[in-house]
């Protein structure tokens, strides 16, 4: 019942002249693809030409940060209300990257939430552990706070509009991926977590992405798993191929 979600975090790669290029090839190579959402997450200056290339089309635009007040002198930051206005849907938010280089905590995390939901965007929140939490066996633990913590505040119905990305921080960018039993594992607990906070229904329609050297080679594996929703892609996400077929896994 919960629509496969594949979205690609293109990171601090591409310029605008080479995202806007590629946004134009990603669009005509998956034209026939309805059946699955599609997203692909961009750096702020690449937003516009990103955007202008892939309008009307069934693929969507995010923001991979942003900043939870409205407007003011915050030099540096971009707002809800300029990524709305540039036409992005969704944003990442809480991804490792931004917790673990530059320092971002589970408040502002649950701030920056807060923000995008008041003001149209959709979040899709990373949590993930780091290897040592892993090794301690404290990954229930840690993607658990990470995600009560997120969620304050938020009702049932904003709950709703949450898509969860599950990175283990030890498999991004390391070609190391968990295994997709592991990995489902993780997913169904964190389900397990929802319906605390909320309720059964909230758990089984939020849509629950792995993220973490995720491939052509290990993709439709994933995907059989029944709490693999979808995949939320790094590396293999910037190379048309992979990206194309990532995004048609069977
Ligand atoms: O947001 C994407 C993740 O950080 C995964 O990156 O596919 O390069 O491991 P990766």
């Amino acid at each position: 019942m919960r629509r496969a979600f594949i979205a690609g975090n293109w990171k601090m790669y591409k310029t605008p002249t080479e995202a806007k290029a590629f946004a134009r090839e990603l669009r005509s190579a998956l034209a026939d693809v309805k059946d699955r959402d599609i997203l692909v997450g961009v750096s702020f200056v690449n937003i516009a030409g990103v955007v202008e290339e892939l309008k009307g089309s069934q693929i969507w635009v995010a923001a991979q940060n942003m900043y939870y007040e409205k407007e003011g002198a915050f030099t540096g930051e971009v707002s809800p209300v300029q990524l709305k206005d540039a036409g992005v849907t969704h944003v990442i938010l809480g991804h490792s990257e931004r917790r673990h280089i530059f320092g971002e905590t589970d408040e502002m995390i649950n701030k920056k939430v807060r923000a995008a939901l008041d003001h149209g965007l959709l979040p899709i929140l990373c949590v993930g552990e780091l290897l040592e939490e892993r090794e301690k066996g404290e990954t229930e633990k840690v993607c658990k706070h990470q995600v009560v913590e997120a969620y304050k505040g938020l009702s049932r119905e904003e709950a709703l509009k949450v898509t969860i990305a599950y990175e283990p921080v030890w498999a991004i960018g390391t070609g190391k991926t968990a295994t997709p039993e592991d990995a489902n594992q993780v997913h169904a607990f964190i389900r397990k977590v929802l319906a605390e906070l909320y309720d059964q229904d909230v758990a089984e329609k939020t849509c629950i992405q792995y993220g973490g050297s995720v491939k052509p080679e290990n993709i439709d594996a994933l995907m059989a798993q029944e709490h693999i929703d979808g995949a939320l892609v790094g590396g293999a996400s910037l190379k048309l191929d992979s990206f194309v077929r990532i995004v048609r896994f069977q």
